[in-house]
């Protein structure tokens, strides 16, 4: 019988994912999630967007020196400037990808880059031979092709490949195609620009009306033969299309799609837990493939069919995508070398020995207080010792009470910018209560937009993970924390926003042009 075509999957959840409001990931955090992707044989993993700030050239340098399996792209919109901080950060790739794009809407060209058609294009072609001077690998996307007149596009298309751009990226920008009409819009392309045989066609799809996957799908059923996506559909606005879903329906339903991905299917409940407990984005429980109930069978009638036979109500397995590699991993008499040899595996790189021994003080710590130690709770351990860092607000000291009748209380002593400062406060709750002894201290005047507790693993001895969302002056962070004590993981979580307000972001957005 004869193999399928390859269906190439293109990771952004550490570009376009990292672009949801308040999801920004550190350097170390990029690097851990890409080990991750890599061990799930992701094929092209987007590290970022090098001209952005400093922190994301250096990310993307990081990711490029991290990982040897999977290809390292970075995105460069198209110009000068762009392409070569993005060459510049591939250069300890082994395999690099520059992915450079400009828009090729009616709507975009005219109101965005104030720009002809022939200047589009013109800027399409320089963009492309300027990224081909540091890799062959390089990718062109029209933004908003989803909205592009048809013959324009493909003159760009035409063009862009003809200056050696060997994948061809149909963004669905702004998430507005419908599946049938998107599909067809990659075949008509495929078909009706000359030298498309030459390029191998990839989309990448937005879930603004929840359709990225099936738009994504469609098209791969009309010869797109790349997807990109991203971990739990993290990404802009309302998202991109899920990895785990996309691999998932090729990988059962062999019977209609004519190619395969090379993925380790394993890996993605490993990596979905991982995403969400770095970026703070927790997984609904209904979400396909990844949600806590995706496997779960309430009704009794369900229950017995899958007893007696499985695929009476199952069409994949759980273990197949990984929910049987929730193993405990340490526990209070692991040792430093048990220890660094999970993180290891886990691809945590510690900048110093003095960075080890802090985790490690801190990992003796939750033992003492959780038994069973997951890889769950050491990625969360892991980012937050690294927080604790580069604070400039710290927690010194935290009492919280709250008894039935009584109004909750809290007193809280931090150190700020070195200095250390006590308050206490009332409030509706023992949450609310320590926030605003928080503020009387720090009086940051940000407003609270999200605050949000869930488990990291199961049980009452779980760590109990908060994400708390401040916005002020236009600027939204997010914050998290873990603890097993839930009022101390939501001061936390609350002082992680504060410390990333008081650093000043000069970061781009890729799709702003400047
Ligand atoms: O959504 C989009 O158009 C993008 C491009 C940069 C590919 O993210
Ligand atoms: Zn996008």
């Amino acid at each position: 019988m004869a193999s399928k075509e390859k269906l190439i999957i293109f990771d952004t959840t550490l570009r376009d994912g990292e672009q949801s409001p308040g999801a920004s990931m550190t350097r170390d955090e990029k690097v851990r999630i890409a080990k991750s992707l890599e061990r799930m044989k992701v094929d092209i993993i987007e590290a970022g967007f090098p001209m952005a700030s400093i922190g994301d050239f250096e990310s993307v340098q990081a990711v490029a020196t991290a990982v040897e399996d999977s290809t390292v792209c970075g995105l460069a919109r198209a110009l000068d400037k762009d392409i070569d901080r993005a060459g510049e950060a591939l250069k300890p790739a082994k395999s690099a990808r520059i992915h450079t794009f400009i828009a090729t809407s009616p709507i975009h060209m005219k109101s965005k880059l104030r720009m002809t058609e022939d200047q589009v294009v013109e800027q399409a072609i320089a963009a492309v031979k300027r990224a081909k001077g540091f890799t062959d690998n390089v990718e062109f996307s029209p933004e908003d092709a989803g909205r592009s007149e048809f013959d324009f596009l493909c003159r760009v298309i035409e063009a862009v490949i003809k200056a050696g751009a060997r994948t061809i990226n149909i963004p669905d920008t702004v998430g507005y195609n419908i599946p049938h009409q998107f599909g067809s819009l990659v075949g008509r392309l495929i078909e009706n620009i000359p030298n498309s045989d030459k390029a191998i066609f990839s989309v990448h799809c937005h879930n603004d009306l929840g359709l990225a996957v099936a738009n994504s799908l469609s098209a791969v059923l009309h010869g797109a033969r790349q997807v990109e996506c991203t971990i739990n559909g993290l990404g802009e606005r309302a998202g991109n299309a899920s990895l785990e879903e996309v691999v998932m329906a090729v990988q059962t339903r062999q019977d209609v799609f004519d190619c395969e991905t090379g993925l380790d299917t394993t890996q993605i409940v490993p990596t979905s837990r991982m995403v969400s407990t770095i970026t703070g984005f927790p997984v609904q429980p209904n979400k396909a493939i990844v949600g806590a109930n995706a496997f779960a069978h309430e009704s009794g009638i369900h229950q017995d069919g899958v007893l007696k036979a499985r695929e009476t109500y199952e069409i994949m397995r759980a273990e197949d995508v990984g929910w049987a590699a929730n193993k405990i991993v340490l526990g209070k008499h692991s040792g430093r070398n048990a220890f660094r040899t999970r993180l290891d595996e886990l691809g945590v790189i510690f900048d110093s020995e003095e960075d080890l021994n802090k985790a490690f003080a801190n990992f003796k710590d939750l033992a003492d207080r959780k038994h069973e130690i997951f890889d769950e709770d050491l990625h969360a351990l892991v980012s937050e010792t690294a927080y604790e860092n580069n604070e400039y607000c710290k927690l010194v000291a935290l009492t919280a009470h709250s008894e039935s009748g009584k109004t909750p209380h809290a007193e809280i002593t931090l150190s700020v910018d070195g200095k250390e400062k006590t308050s206490s406060s009332s409030g509706g709750g023992p949450v609310d209560a320590t926030f605003c002894a928080i503020e009387d201290i720090v009086a940051s005047k940000a407003q609270l937009q999200l605050y949000s507790v869930n488990n990291i693993t199961t049980g009452t001895d779980s760590q109990g993970e908060v994400t708390v969302r401040l916005q002020k002056a236009g600027r939204i962070v997010n914050g998290h924390g873990s603890d097993t004590d839930i009022v101390m993981a939501s001061a936390k979580a609350y002082l992680h926003a504060l410390n990333k307000l008081v650093v000043p972001e000069e970061r781009k957005h890729p799709q702003h042009y400047v």
